[in-house]
């Protein structure tokens, strides 16, 4: 995980994010859309915006008290559905190992003290 967040460039990612941003705002404050706005995502705890209404799926994951680490986001961000099975996430993954890498380096940058790298 160290080597490929060391090698990611959040500016690529900020493209890779156009994906998600049909359903994502990224901005401080954001309003939620189809899912959550993502400001402060990178280490923040599951389900992390007390005004939005995950699914069962999602709060039955975050009970384990499961993180938004480097590592969760770049599993959960390869396949969704099979990372948290039932998520109202309608999304495929991203499949290409570089991309997902770039986009978390990206996702990172949305914070006023962006989280230390692993
Ligand atoms: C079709 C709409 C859609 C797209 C596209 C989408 N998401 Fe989501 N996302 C959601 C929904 C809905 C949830 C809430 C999931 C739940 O409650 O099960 C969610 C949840 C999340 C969460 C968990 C948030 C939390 O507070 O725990 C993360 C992280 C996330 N999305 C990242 C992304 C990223 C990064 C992308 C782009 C690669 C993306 N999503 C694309 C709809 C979408």
């Amino acid at each position: 995980m160290r080597t490929i967040m060391a090698n990611a460039n959040a500016k690529l990612g900020e493209d890779v994010f156009k994906k998600c941003a049909v359903c994502h705002t990224a901005e401080k404050g954001g309003a939620n859309k189809v899912g959550p706005n993502l400001w402060g995502i990178v280490n923040a705890i599951t389900a992390h915006k007390s005004d939005f209404t995950y699914s069962a799926a999602i709060l039955a994951r975050a009970q384990p008290n499961l993180k938004w680490d480097y590592e969760t986001l770049y599993r959960y961000l390869y396949a969704p559905r099979k990372f948290v099975p039932g998520t109202k996430m309608a999304f495929a993954g991203i499949k290409k190992d570089e991309e997902r890498a770039n986009l978390i380096a990206y996702l990172r940058t949305l914070s006023d003290s962006p989280p230390k790298l692993p």
